[in-house]
């Protein structure tokens, strides 16, 4: 099993780095690659994760076909000839955000099937919003041995009110009604930027989608949607995990083609600690000297808020910021374990329910710690640049979900890591 060796202590991150497309872009645009029943659909700027092979196998496995030319970060996808209604248990086990095919497969045969997701560390995570959508649409939901099956004789256009803004309904109840009859309101809707890419692509390819962005979206029913082409947009958090990590070496980055909009909560947190962030014409600089930094309360709620998927890297810059510094927790209940792994490297922290008090400044020592989800395995990472001695990071798993070549970029920037077998 894979581990990556890190040797903090005097760490000072410098240089530039570039960031992939994003991976929460990416997944509901490959499901939304089944909409069409006309034409190829090409993504292009497809971050090479192992999220990205399991949303390929997937969408193979209805019966599509899927080619993804990895040297030139592409993936193309024809879905042209009949379905399958079936996602398959054997890939859509394996990652969550799988649910995002039962709206586009029900809305283009009318019947689908998808295995109920399976359990989560980060907290509960139920799909009742996504089902409750779908059915407000005119489908028939039921759940046995562990499938949700749901049919349709025809999706018709209705209101729909979100009671939370979840990122994956908003996406499952747009998809679906692009090919619905008549015109769908979903108020309460999410609002982040893998919302607007997901609108930009389905537009494209013939629906008419309006208000992507804001909290109304208004989506007026077409007939049949047709191939299209679009560059994935850049990674926010992969971005955001950058800036922390030059944030806590004191160090000196250019996050290269860094959305400025899309990272504002992120930033503005940063700037409100001492951080120097700056908008450069090919991304976003960050310098920074970590003996000036205050703490600072954060606390995490759907975008425009600060980004629950930058809580656990928030709290490896907050561990080295000298003053008790908060953080609120208020997307997912499940989402501080990291923070346990971390107080075997010396963190001094107390956990609340949802707030974590950290206590930063305190001496920090390398330690063999293991990663409980994919962002905990990032701030893990970035801990171990400026504990003393050295730290191994295990469970890559998650890591390799959502980050391209991480350790090697951080290398590049002057971190003293590499990446072992055994
Ligand atoms: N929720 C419900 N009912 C639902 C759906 C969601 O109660 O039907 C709750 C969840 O339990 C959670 C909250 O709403 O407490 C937010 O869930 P949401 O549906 O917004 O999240 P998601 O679509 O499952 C995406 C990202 C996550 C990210 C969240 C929040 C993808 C593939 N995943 O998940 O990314 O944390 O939005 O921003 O887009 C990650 O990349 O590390 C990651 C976990």
């Amino acid at each position: 099993m894979d581990k990556i060796i890190v040797k903090g202590g005097s760490t000072r991150l410098q240089g530039e780095v570039t960031i992939e497309g994003a991976k929460n872009a990416v997944l509901p645009l490959l499901a939304a690659t089944i909409l069409p029943s006309k034409g190829q659909t090409i993504l292009h700027n497809v971050p090479i994760l192992s999220d990205v092979f399991t949303m390929n196998n997937v969408v193979r496995g209805l019966d599509v076909q899927v080619s993804f030319d990895q040297d030139h970060n592409m993936v193309t996808v024809d879905a042209t000839g009949d379905l399958l209604d079936e996602a398959p248990y054997e890939y859509v086990s394996q990652m969550r955000a799988s649910i995002v095919v039962l709206g586009p497969i029900l809305a283009r045969n009318g019947h689908a099937k998808v295995s109920m997701p399976g359990g989560c560390t980060i907290g509960s995570r139920p799909i009742d919003l996504h089902l409750k959508g779908l059915e407000a649409l005119g489908a028939k939901i039921s759940q046995v041995g562990g499938d949700i099956t749901a049919t349709t004789d025809g999706l018709q256009g209705a209101n729909i009110y979100m009671d939370f803004p979840s990122v994956g309904a908003t996406q499952n109840l747009m998809m679906a009604a692009t090919l619905a009859q008549g015109t769908t309101i979903i108020e309460n809707a999410a609002r982040e930027p893998e919302i607007v890419d997901l609108a930009i692509l389905l537009n494209k390819m013939g629906s008419d989608i309006r208000g992507a962005g804001t909290e109304t979206l208004i989506i007026n029913g077409v007939d049949k949607l047709h191939g299209a082409e679009h560059d994935v947009v850049q990674d926010r958090i992969e971005a955001g995990t950058f800036m922390v990590a030059a944030a806590m070496t004191s160090g000196d980055v250019l996050i290269k083609s860094a959305i400025w909009e899309h990272n504002r909560p992120l930033i503005s947190k940063l700037q409100e600690m001492g951080v120097e962030v700056t908008e450069e014409s090919d991304g976003i600089r960050i310098k920074s000297d970590v003996n000036r930094l205050k703490p600072v309360t954060v606390k995490t709620l759907p975008h425009p808020g600060f980004p629950t998927d930058m809580q656990a890297q928030f709290t490896a810059l907050m561990t080295v910021v000298n003053g008790e510094s908060t953080m609120i927790e208020t997307v997912f209940e499940n989402r501080f374990q990291h923070l346990e792994e971390m107080r075997r490297m010396g963190l001094h922290s107390e956990i609340l329910r949802d707030t974590a008090l950290i206590r930063g400044g305190q001496p920090l020592q390398g330690a063999q710690v293991m990663s409980t989800d994919l962002r905990a395995s990032a701030a893990l990472i970035l801990i171990g640049m400026v504990a003393d001695g050295t730290t191994s990071v295990g469970e890559l798993s998650h890591l390799d979900r959502g980050y391209y070549k991480f350790h090697e970029k951080l290398a590049a920037l002057g971190a003293d890591i590499k990446r072992i077998n055994g």
